[in-house]
């Protein structure tokens, strides 16, 4: 097999170790719905590609498929070049990949630090804090959690939430608190469902701060997003999904324009 993919965006070929996410031809119906309908995208490594599409344009459906929230009906993931089809959320977080949600759960009964403490496993929404906090774990290994939480939750300044109620949250500090979460466990690519929504103007200009400079510092994101001028300024390239099928890949400023793209947002309208 060839090391080199054929992207559609710019037709560049990337070497296989600069992908760190792959889909090939994914496919998912509901009944009679095809939400996803032959999806075949790739993440550059380093890169904040953005994904936009019109609602129920199926993006969600796309993230719950590479992460294994949803069985695929047919099609590959692979993170790192390595396939990951068919794996539990929590094996293929382990594989490099984590994701936050459109809504954002709230974790009952656990403070904002607790929260933090709950695995990559957390992605599938089991608790593992017994495990944590029942002896299992050495000490050594407690601290170091709970320094790299506060790290982290001083990164994305909400270090004073560390002991609130995760119920008491507002939808943007729930939205900061998901992405630092996700962010403890080193993940090769982060997949972002809506970051900004329904979050103030101020905070989704921090939001969008704290992204860039992470992706300075080598992270790469995935982010799904509605709000044009957030995800036009920080993602490039942008994916436009449209009827569960990529409607085409290319830089802020081309998609902006595409005819395909503005008929795609007004064709759904009412
Ligand atoms: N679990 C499910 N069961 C049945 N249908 C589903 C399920 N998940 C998604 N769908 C359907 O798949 C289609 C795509 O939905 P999806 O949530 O992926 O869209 P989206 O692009 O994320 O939209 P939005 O921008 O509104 O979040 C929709 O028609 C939706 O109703
Ligand atoms: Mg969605």
């Amino acid at each position: 097999m060839s090391a080199e993919l054929s992207l559609t965006y710019d037709g560049a070929d990337l070497d296989k170790d600069d992908v760190v996410l792959r889909t090939e031809s994914l496919k998912k119906s509901f009944g009679g719905l095809t939400a996803t309908d032959d999806v075949s995208i790739a993440v550059e490594r380093g890169s904040i590609t953005g994904m936009i599409g019109p609602n129920g344009a199926g993006k969600s459906t796309l993230f719950n498929l590479i992460s294994g929230f949803y069985e695929l009906d047919s099609g590959s993931v692979y993170v790192n070049d390595t396939e990951v089809s068919g794996m539990k959320p929590y094996e293929i977080a382990r594989s490099g990949l984590m994701r936050t949600f459109q809504t954002p759960r709230r974790l009952e009964g656990m403070t904002v630090r607790e929260a933090m403490l709950v695995g990559p496993q957390g992605q599938s929404g089991e608790s593992i804090l017994p495990l944590f906090f029942g002896g299992s774990k050495v000490r050594t290994e407690e601290t170091a959690n709970l320094e790299d939480a506060q790290r982290m939750l001083e990164r994305f300044e909400i270090d004073h939430l560390a002991n609130a109620p995760s119920t008491e949250l507002s939808g943007g500090q729930l939205k900061l608190v998901e992405m630092a979460r996700a962010m403890m466990a080193e993940p090769d690519v982060l997949l972002l469902d809506e970051p900004v929504a329904g979050v103030n103007p101020t905070l989704a200009k921090k939001l969008a701060g704290f992204i860039e400079e992470l992706n300075e510092e080598g992270q790469t994101f995935l982010i799904i997003e509605h709000d044009m001028s957030f995800i036009m300024r920080i993602a490039d390239p942008i994916i436009v999904l449209d009827q569960g099928r990529v409607l085409m890949e290319d830089t802020p400023e081309t998609v902006r324009s595409d005819e395909r793209v503005i008929e795609a947002y007004l064709g759904g309208s009412p």
